[in-house]
Formats: C-alpha cells, structure tokens, sequence
C-alpha cells in the first residue's frame, strides 16, 4: 500500500475530465483498508472512496485522499436448491461480476448488464435499469465505519434502499466504506422483461412465444443491445450515464402537466406519486444533442450529459446547471443530479 502525490484523475473517472488528487492509495483487502484508516498521519485529512469513477464528476483538484477500492474476488458463501450466496470483493468490475453470474446459470443480475462502475458502488445508490434493482438480489454488505475502522454488517433493510439511494447517500454519509457485497442469486431464474424495450428486442429475436422461455443469456445480450444503442461509451466519449435522477412529483401536479403538455410520459410508483423521466423534460425544454464548447447534451438520450473532448468539471456543472433551470421554467421541476459533483 503506497500513498503517492499529485496524480491525474483522467484515467480514474469515466468523464475523462483532467484533474489532480493531493494524495491517492489503492487497496486490496479489508484488513489493509483498516491499517490505512488506523493511521494517525490521514484521520483528519478528507477522503473520497473511489470505485469506477463512473458516477462523479471532478470539478476542481482533490485537495484529500483518494482511496481507490482494488478489493476484489468473488466467493461463494452459500447455497441451497433454490439460491446461491455470492460475496464479492467492493473493488470487482460491476459488468464483469454479471458476466460471471451468467457464465455459471445464477440469475437475477442479467438486467444489470454494461452499466459501469464497481460492485462496491452498486450498493451506494441502488443501481437499476431496466425493471431490476440491487436491492432485488441483495443479501448484505460488509462496511468500515471510516472514524472507529469497525467492520459492519449491513441487511437490505438496514441499507433503506430507494430510487439511486441508500443510507450511504443519507444518514451515513461519508461514514462508512464497503469492502464487499453478498447477493442472494437464483439457480432456475424467472426472467423480468417488463421493460418494454426488453420485450421488444427479445420478441424480434425469439418470437412471441420464445420470449416468455427466453435465458438470462438472451436477456442480458438484449440488455446490452439497448445501452450500446442509446448510451454512449465512456471509453470513446466521456460520460457518466444520467446525469440526473428521474423526479418524482405528486399526482396533482402530474395531471395538471398532462393538461398542458398531452404527451407527458409518466410511471406511478405510489399512490400519490409519478415518475416523471427526466429525459423526456430536457429533450422538450430542447437541449437534446445541443453542443457547447468541448460539452454537450447526448443525441440519443437526453438525460447523458457528454464530454466531447477536453472538457473542465466546470463545463459540465454550467451546462447541468442550465439544463436545469430551463427544466424549472418551462415544466415547474426541479431535476437533480444523480452524479456526485465534487
Ligand atoms: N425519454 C425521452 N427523451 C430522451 C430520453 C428519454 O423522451 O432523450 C423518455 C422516453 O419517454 C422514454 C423514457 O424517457 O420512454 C425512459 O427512457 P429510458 O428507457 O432511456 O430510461 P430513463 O428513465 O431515461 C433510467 C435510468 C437509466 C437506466 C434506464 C433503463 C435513471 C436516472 N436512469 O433512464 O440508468 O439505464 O432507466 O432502465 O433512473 C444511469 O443511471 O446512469 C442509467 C443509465
């Protein structure tokens, strides 16, 4: 474990944004992420917890520690005729982890297929796409508590899962560090192709009737067709997904946007509440495909806020920020962003 100094975050965020951290360490096990937190020298200094690097975006040059999670490994805990019990290391590649999970017939991750980052993030704001969320699959993590270096065990419920949160966004805030998760995966999967578009592309590819006996394998090639068809790649074009969470509004004020404007989509998630998608509101306030300077709005989905190349943190935060006060005046919402600015 090296601590080193002034090191470019280019290669460490999926923006591709050029910035410079104080100090970065990488770790590889729970027990050297506890010998680093012991250590007199960095308690008082601020610290960021770095995964993939896919939900951030740098605006100025880190002035703490960085610590970049390398815990990796994939370890089967449990099981039983029904399930399997996976625990794998915070620092494991999300896509990858799925891979695996379907190399070896365990489902229920399919839906999560391509979306970037670690599985040590996944939890953290409860990653979903597609139908599926992490708290669909979870059993458990194990955390630090960053200021006693404690390790503890976290239940779904105690996590409080939501739509993109999690006590680790909330309550707990900057408190703790996951080092692994434990996913509780099915052994005779029962595919979720509630997600129009899934259905679509499987029904063009298997027929109506192959749909319904459809593999997590054709499930998730599906899956990666759609991202790869509306999502750019951050490995050609700097990108951190949505850039914003979908809003979430009160019926009443739903029916009177659908007065106003009649193709509003919306998808009730209670019995008072719409989700509205965020994408539809930016493209209609028409910042879909727009370009300014070295950033831009994605031309294929509205919601994907671009670097073309070059781009300060800076840019991008303009840019968000007028996107979002368009959003206000024209529909009376106010979008936030789900990437953490910092
Ligand atoms: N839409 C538009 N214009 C756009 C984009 C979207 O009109 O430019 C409207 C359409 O009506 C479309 C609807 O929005 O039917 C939903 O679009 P999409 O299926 O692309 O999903 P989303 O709500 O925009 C969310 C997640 C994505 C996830 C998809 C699929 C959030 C913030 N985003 O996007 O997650 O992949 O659903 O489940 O919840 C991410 O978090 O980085 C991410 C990519």
């Amino acid at each position: 474990m090296e601590v080193v100094s002034n090191i470019s975050l280019k290669a460490y965020n999926t923006f591709g944004i050029e910035s410079t951290a104080r100090h970065f360490v990488e770790v590889s096990s729970v027990e050297e992420l506890q010998e680093l937190l012991r250590l007199q020298e960095w308690k008082n200094t601020p610290k960021l917890i770095l995964g993939g690097g896919s939900n951030l975006l740098f605006t100025a040059q880190y002035d703490g520690l960085i610590i970049k999670m390398n815990i990796r490994g994939i370890e089967l805990v449990e099981e039983n005729d029904e399930f399997i019990w996976v625990k794998v290391g915070a620092g494991e590649n999300w896509h990858e982890f799925v891979m695996h999970c379907i190399e070896q017939g365990w489902g229920g991750v399919e839906n999560l297929s391509l979306i970037p980052g670690t599985v040590g993030a996944a939890p953290m704001q409860n990653i979903g796409a597609y139908g599926v969320e992490i708290k669909d699959v979870f059993a458990s993590l194990e955390a630090v508590k960053i200021d006693t270096v404690q390790r503890q065990t976290f239940s779904g419920e105690e996590c409080q899962f939501g739509y993109r949160e999690s006590v680790f966004k909330t309550i707990y805030k900057g408190q703790y560090i996951i080092a692994s998760v434990t996913f509780r995966l099915s052994k005779h999967p029962e595919i979720n192709t509630s997600y129009g578009a899934i259905e679509e592309v499987l029904t063009e590819r298997l027929g109506e009737v192959g749909v319904k006996s459809a593999s997590i394998r054709e499930v998730s090639d599906a899956v990666i067709h759609i991202r790869q068809s509306k999502l750019p790649d951050p490995q050609e074009i700097g990108n951190a997904g949505s850039f914003f969470k979908n809003p979430v509004v009160p019926r009443e004020q739903f029916e009177t946007l659908q007065q106003q404007f009649d193709k509003v989509p919306g998808y009730p998630v209670s019995k008072n509440e719409v989700k509205v998608p965020a994408g539809w509101l930016i493209e209609q306030a028409g910042w879909k495909g727009k370009r300014f300077g070295n950033v831009g709005v994605h031309d294929r989905q509205a919601l994907v806020l671009v670097n073309l190349g070059g781009a300060q943190g800076e840019e991008v935060k303009k840019l968000a920020y007028d996107i979002q006060q368009s959003v206000e005046e024209k529909f009376g919402i106010l979008i936030q962003p789900e990437v953490n600015i910092i």
